[in-house]
This record gives C-alpha cells, structure tokens and sequence, in this order.
C-alpha cells in the first residue's frame, strides 16, 4: 500500500466519518482472511462493496478464477479514482450498494456467489443496515457467500452488536473467525452463507 493511498485514506476519513469508518486502509492479513475462506473454484460472479483503495480488492484479483465475473461498487469518487489507477480494466461502479440490483442488472451480472464487504457497518443507522442488507439479499445466490469485518473494539457500540444480531436473522450460517490483531484496529471476519 503506497503512501499516496494511506494519506488519501485518512484524508478521505477525516471528510466522511460516517462513510469510512476507518482511519486507514485494513492490514494485508485482514485482506487475506477477508477471502482465503472461500471456495472460489465454485465462484461465477463477485461484488465487493467498499473497496476504499483497494486492499481487499487484490486479494480477491489474486484468488478468483479467471472468468468469474467481478465488480466493485464504491460511493467515494476519490476512492473510484484511485481504484482504477490502480486495477485498470476493473469495473468500478461510483454508486451506493442499496442499488446494487439495478448495478448487477447494469454489469450484465443476473445474480452474485460472493459479496465481500468493507462497508462501515457499525457507522450505519438502522435503517440504513436493513436498507443495504434487503438488497444483498435480492441478488445473493442461495448457498452464496457473504463476508464482512468488524472492529473488535467497536463491539462495544450497540450499533455493532445489532448488526451482528441482524446477520443471524438474514444468513443461515454466521460463523466469527479468530481476531486479526497486527490489524490497526484488531478486528475479526463475519463469514456468513446464505
Ligand atoms: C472502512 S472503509 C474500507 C475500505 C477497504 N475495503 C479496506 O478494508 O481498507 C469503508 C468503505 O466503504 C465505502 N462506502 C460507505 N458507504 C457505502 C455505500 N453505501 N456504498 C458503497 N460504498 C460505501 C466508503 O467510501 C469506504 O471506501
């Protein structure tokens, strides 16, 4: 990760609390845990949401099958601008993930395998949880996979602790892999299966 990146992430951060929800982009190890769960020799199509400057974004470049289809949607234009400096030929969507229907219909993607995630959760309303959740759920395959990350000292907000509710309410299996802690915050993998 550059040092362009890191000072564009803060500065990004300092702008837009509610949106980033982070002072600096995840570790390399939290990017690896954020995808080695998967099987991704069963994986067609692929979202990740909220890509930021890209982290997560290579290692799922790294792990995905050739022709799986894949996609990032990210609602920061100076997020979008680095995203595609650094991944040329990569579909980049500037767009919010409660359209995510309406971005896989323009993509020609008719459903998703995967959805990687490095949304701020714990920043959003309630409202604003179910609104991106009810939407996932509209394009997420049966047995599809889901992955997210939440900040360990976060879960001391409600805000966290309802989230983590909801994903039991909307997945059938929710399992919560072993802290990250060389990641600033440390912080763990919700890796969810419809
Ligand atoms: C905590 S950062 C994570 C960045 C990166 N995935 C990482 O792990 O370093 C959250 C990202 O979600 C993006 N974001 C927030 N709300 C969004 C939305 N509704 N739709 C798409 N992206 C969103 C922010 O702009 C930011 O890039």
């Amino acid at each position: 990760m550059s040092v362009q990146s890191c000072s564009r992430f803060l500065c990004e951060s300092l702008f837009h609390p509610g949106q980033v929800g982070a002072i600096g982009p995840s570790s390399h190890s939290l990017a690896l845990r954020m995808v080695r769960w998967i099987n991704w020799e069963r994986v067609g199509s692929v979202a990740e949401y909220g890509p930021g400057t890209g982290v997560v974004t290579e290692q799922i470049l790294r792990s995905k099958q050739q022709d799986t289809r894949f996609f990032a949607v990210e609602l920061n234009p100076h997020f979008v601008e680095t995203l595609m400096h650094r991944f040329p030929g990569l579909a980049v969507c500037q767009d919010s993930v409660a359209n995510i229907e309406a971005i896989c219909r323009q993509q020609d993607v008719p459903a998703l395998d995967v959805v990687i995630s490095g949304l701020p959760w714990a920043a959003f309303s309630d409202r604003q949880q179910n609104e991106y959740l009810d939407a996932m759920l509209k394009v997420l395959n049966p047995g599809g996979y889901f992955a997210t990350f939440a900040y360990l000292p976060g879960m001391a907000l409600p805000s966290a602790r309802r989230f983590r509710r909801k994903l039991r309410d909307y997945f059938n299996e929710v399992r919560i892999d072993r802290t990250v802690w060389v990641n600033v915050p440390p912080a763990f993998v919700y890796q969810c299966r419809l």
